[in-house]
């Protein structure tokens, strides 16, 4: 591509970054290497410049896409790829291995298709996202035979592979100087569009992978000095919990093998299974490591930069940084006991509607007794293709229990059930340790589908001291159901603990007894407005019924609607937001880094909008 001393000079930098991994980063100084930059009159070596330089978005103003005369000349693309040491990927669609082009690779094309519900195939991509809806559901492989297109879509244009500090601070310094939209990549799991974007440049977590296991944590800045793991942005679940159950600990993860833990997982605050008993992610996080909008790298704990510290956890991803590693404090080994179950209704189902409902009501009536013992519940209501409905237990458990203790906490549950005819077989089970429990109870998920949107609220014990309003909790939960809804109602709640340092977390989360999830999937071949009904019914109807029944209260930030019209105080809490607000403002006057429900997005739009949902296709503007 290049040739001479300055491809030599940069390719060795990146080497050594590549040598030293993670904990290189460049300083000041180098800057004067970049310097030489300008005398070879290779290209624009001021667009690698640390902060204060940036271009400032005043209202009206668009970043640039390709074509437009601010967007980046291929010259300076390529200055970008040799100063990471080739780590810059021109995106392909991960689709396009099926489209007739100069990308089609049939054999590829027949894995693709094959894999394309499992999660690991769109992670190992690097800019594929899991909810294809936000990126135009174009580029689909499965209608490559049926008159499909493949674009770009609203997929970032370039990503750089990161595996070292100094490539993120590279492509930050590019981006805020440039204007260029900037994304945080990850496994690309987020259910709004936050790690897409049309015309952008897209930094590639995943491969930021070590995961050191420190025996003795010792740092002026926390009192712990129990085991820690210190993880690389791009660690998945799977992989710490493999790695944990390894050292004989526990940790606190999400369920789903190949969530991030360290990127959105813990920005967005991370609940899992041991939540009720353990709280949150981010109550066990005791550092994190970051490049900030200006380009510099930090560390944020307790004691420095504490402001940032209480704003990455909990205050969503891809807003005030890149986080490349997080240290996070080990439970202990655990008992796990619990059961699942699993039943359906309708002509061929197992049970009548009538006792359907009446079993389901009388186990939620007990959630607030279960969620102060510890208890996490998995339970979805589908509606089955023959007009009935389905419910699965997957799995319902509790940490730190016996089986013999977990059916003395079910005992009166079970009773009610036998004495209403609900004979039901269950599954019961009980692990040493997580890791089996998980391993063998939990499902693998799937991912991929274009046409499904879900929107969520948390249900505080309020709804439960209240017998009317429990009453129109359970009325409204078998409307939406019957209305066309999923139901994934969880027995959770973030177990406040003791010793956690504040976070930017909405702090309903602490009072929760069930976390609702509704939403649905639509007929991929529904004229527009069919579409536009279906979803605004989502936001406008059960979302919004959700939020009358519980005024005031909040939601999961990353397992919600992208079209909640108070994001702010349902993802946040609107005391928090004005102070993630100002945090925002100190460390990136530029607007360099944005996500939709994102501190700051409200001063954003993004163009060529249809309507019901706000999608990533269009130019990113300064409202
Ligand atoms: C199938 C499935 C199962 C899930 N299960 C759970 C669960 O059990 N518990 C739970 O709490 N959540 C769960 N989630 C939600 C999950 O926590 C969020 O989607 C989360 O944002 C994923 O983070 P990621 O880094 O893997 O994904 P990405 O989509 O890559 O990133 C998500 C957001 O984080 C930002 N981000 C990523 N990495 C960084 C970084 N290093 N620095 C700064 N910003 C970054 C991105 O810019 C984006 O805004 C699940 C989601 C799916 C799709
Ligand atoms: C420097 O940047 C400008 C603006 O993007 C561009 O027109 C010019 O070609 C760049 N120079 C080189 C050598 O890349
Ligand atoms: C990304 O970089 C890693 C090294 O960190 C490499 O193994 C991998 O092949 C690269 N992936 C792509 C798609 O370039
Ligand atoms: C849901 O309710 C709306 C009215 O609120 C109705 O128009 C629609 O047909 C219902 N859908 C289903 C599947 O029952």
């Amino acid at each position: 591509m290049c040739s001479g001393n300055a491809f030599f000079l940069f390719t060795s930098l990146a080497l050594l970054g590549h040598a030293v991994a993670q904990t290189i980063q460049i300083g000041r100084n180098v800057i004067a290497v970049l310097d030489n930059l300008k005398s070879l009159q290779l290209s624009n070596a001021s667009f690698f410049d640390f902060g204060p330089t940036g271009k400032v978005y005043s209202s009206g103003m668009c970043k640039p896409a390709p074509g437009d005369a601010d967007w980046p000349s291929p010259d300076t693309w390529n200055t970008l790829n040799l100063l990471t040491g080739g780590a810059l990927i021109s995106t392909v669609p991960l689709g396009a291995a099926c489209f007739q082009g100069e990308h089609y690779d049939a054999v590829r094309c027949a894995v693709i298709l094959e894999r394309w519900d499992d999660p690991h195939l769109h992670a190992e991509d690097p800019t594929s996202v899991m909810n294809p809806l936000y990126q135009g559901a174009t580029c689909m492989p499965q209608n490559a035979a049926t008159g499909g297109t493949c674009e770009i879509g609203g997929s970032a244009s370039y990503s750089v592979n990161v595996s070292t500090v100094s490539q993120v601070q590279l492509a930050v310094n590019f981006a805020r100087n440039t204007g260029v939209r900037l994304i945080v990549h990850n496994t690309g799991h987020d259910y709004m569009g936050k790690s897409t974007g049309a015309n952008a440049l897209s930094i590639w977590t995943r491969n930021l992978r070590t995961i050191e296991f420190i025996e003795k944590y010792s740092s002026s800045a926390s009192a712990w000095t129990g085991s820690a793991f210190k993880l690389g942005a791009g660690v998945q679940v799977w992989e710490l919990l493999a790695a944990a159950n390894d050292k004989g600990v526990s940790v606190l993860t999400g369920e789903c093998p190949t969530v991030g833990v360290a990127g959105g997982y813990i920005a967005g605050g991370g609940m899992g299974p041991l939540s009720s008993k353990y709280g949150l992610a981010v109550d066990h996080v005791l550092s994190l490591d970051v490049v900030t909008p200006d380009g510099n790298f930090v560390t944020a704990d307790q004691k420095n930069n504490a402001d940032l510290f209480w704003a990455l956890r909990g205050g969503g991803g891809g807003t005030f940084g890149v986080v490349t590693s997080v240290t996070v404090r080990t439970l202990p080994k655990m008992k796990i006991a619990g059961l699942t179950l699993s039943i359906t209704i309708g002509p061929n189902g197992d049970v009548s509607e009538t006792l359907f409902w009446e079993a389901i009501t009388g186990w939620w009536r007990r959630f607030p007794d279960y969620v102060k013992q510890g208890s996490y519940a998995y339970s979805i209501i589908l509606p089955t293709a023959d007009g009935g409905l389905s419910w699965a237990l997957t799995p319902w458990i509790v940490p730190d229990m016996s089986l013999d203790q977990f059916k003395a906490m079910t005992v009166d549950l079970r009773a009610e059930w036998e004495r209403i005819g609900f004979n039901i077989n269950l599954d019961f089970f009980e692990t040493e340790n997580f890791y089996d429990a998980w391993t063998n109870h939990f499902p693998s998920d799937t991912v991929g589908v274009p046409n499904l949107r879900t929107a969520s609220r948390l249900i505080p014990s309020e709804n439960w001291v209240n017998p009317s309003l429990l009453d129109d909790t359970v009325m409204f939960i078998q409307r939406a159901v019957r209305n066309g809804s999923s139901l994934i109602g969880y027995n959770i709640r973030a177990a406040p603990v003791a010793d956690a340092p504040a976070s930017a977390t909405v702090p309903i989360w602490r009072d929760t007894t069930m976390f609702a999830i509704v939403g649905t999937m639509w007929d991929a071949t529904l004229p527009n407005t069919e579409v536009d009904t279906i979803n605004q019914r989502i936001t406008k109807d059960w979302t919004a019924s959700l939020r009358s029944l519980t005024p005031g209260g909040g939601t999961y930030s990353n397992e919600a609607d992208v079209m909640d019209p108070d994001f702010q105080q349902a993802f946040y809490g609107y005391d928090n937001y004005q102070r993630l607000t100002t945090i925002k403002q100190a460390f990136d006057p530029w607007g360099l880094f944005y996500a939709p429900t994102g501190v700051g997005s409200e001063t954003w739009s993004v163009t060529d909008q249809q309507g019901y949902v706000l999608k990533q296709t269009g130019k990113l503007c300064k409202k």
